[in-house]
């Protein structure tokens, strides 16, 4: 928020901002996508009240959603779900819940998005953290990572990202994603993974893969789910929590858990988003539509990333592993000190991790952060 603040004060003309963690089209505006507001207009002419919802949502939400998320394959059965507010209502219910019904133990591969750890604390978990990013190589330590979770107590939940890792932009590979199910059903380690950007990596079903995979192999397993970025939806608030039940308990016992978690903080989800998700998703021309725009943003971003890529190739220093990253975020290898400098010399604003969003870089301004990064090296 200081770094935004910054920004809208720097009176440079050519300023970038590549600090943010939203979506940002190729002039630099928010996106509402075209079958999002096509739902709207469905909603408005049909309207059916503003009565409070249930506890746990929209049903006809959280049926269509979860089938986008686990595939037509699963199992309702075996799953329970209830819609949030965002993916950060998610996270801390489920924060919530594990912390009474589950493990006191969080294991947090790091670097992460900076709330987990504020979030999964004040719900009183002990948090061990585990450093796999190789800063040298610009990659995932997959040992280092493995090796963190070998030594985590028996029953821990780890949090580990679906896709598009923030702020790395870095996951693990379909064959590590297998590793990691079996070392962790091995070493009984409950996964909670955290998907807000699906859609904006390889493509929808591919960014679901791990998900899918642990769900699968029947690990008892946590998804906080976020529809902020992929449907545009930020201060709508949807989000939606799904379990596996571990064995022998039921979901009814899960749901008087979670309703008892819910009522006891905002008694019901805010009902707009939820609903104009579920229309989105109900009619099959909304859903083709909205996915082709989302395709279309994933495009910008990929193709935002390379040319980024290809503009510092030949510079005194290795970029290409910037075209390894996906997602809206790029960990571009900048020191803190490269960072300070862009933001003084060249107005451009960045994390000082060196993350940035990729989406903020457009055809008007990537020639410009190009140069300002050569001129650095
Ligand atoms: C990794 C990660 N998880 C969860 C969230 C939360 O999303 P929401 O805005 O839906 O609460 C974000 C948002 O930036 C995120 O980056």
């Amino acid at each position: 928020m200081a770094m935004q603040m910054a920004f809208l004060a720097d009176p440079r003309p050519d300023k970038v901002n590549l600090s943010l963690g939203v979506y940002k089209d190729s002039l630099g505006l928010p996106t509402v996508f075209e079958s999002v507001r096509a739902a709207e207009v469905a909603i408005h002419s049909s309207f059916s009240g503003k009565e409070y919802q249930p506890i746990e949502g929209n049903a006809q939400f959280l049926k269509s959603a979860t089938g986008l998320v686990l595939g037509a394959a699963h199992s309702d059965s075996e799953l329970y779900t209830a819609q949030t507010i965002g993916g950060s209502g998610a996270l801390s219910l489920l924060a919530a819940f594990i912390r009474s019904e589950i493990s006191k133990t969080l294991i947090l591969p790091q670097p992460s998005w900076p709330n987990h750890p504020i979030i999964f604390r004040r719900a009183g978990f002990e948090l061990q953290e585990i450093s796999c990013y190789d800063a040298v190589n610009h990659r995932l330590d997959f040992s280092a990572l493995c090796s963190g979770l070998l030594q985590a107590p028996a029953g821990s939940v780890v949090l580990l990202h679906a896709c598009c890792h923030n702020p790395t932009g870095l996951d693990p590979s379909f064959e590590q994603w297998c590793e990691l199910s079996d070392l962790m059903k091995r070493h009984r380690l409950l996964p909670l993974f955290d998907c807000a950007y699906q859609g904006f990596g390889s493509d929808w079903d591919s960014d679901a893969r791990a998900l899918r995979y642990f769900y699968e192999q029947g690990h008892e397993m946590f998804i906080a789910y976020s529809f902020s970025k992929n449907l545009s939806l930020y201060g709508e608030r949807v989000g939606m929590l799904l379990l596996t039940a571990a064995p022998g308990t039921s979901s009814a016992v899960i749901g008087t858990h979670f309703k008892e978690l819910i009522r006891s903080r905002y008694s019901t989800p805010p009902l707009h988003g939820g609903r104009l998700a579920a229309e989105v998703f109900r009619s099959p021309s909304l859903c083709a539509s909205w996915q082709q725009e989302l395709s279309a943003v994933r495009n910008r971003v990929n193709e935002m990333r390379q040319q980024l890529a290809e503009g510092l190739q030949g510079s005194n220093a290795d970029f290409a592993f910037l075209k390894q990253q996906k997602g809206l975020f790029s960990y571009s290898g900048l020191s803190p000190e490269q960072v300070k400098l862009l933001r003084d010399r060249h107005a451009i604003y960045m994390l000082s991790t060196g993350r940035i969003n990729v989406a903020g870089l457009n055809p008007s301004n990537i020639d410009y952060v190009v140069n300002a990064i050569r001129s650095l090296l």
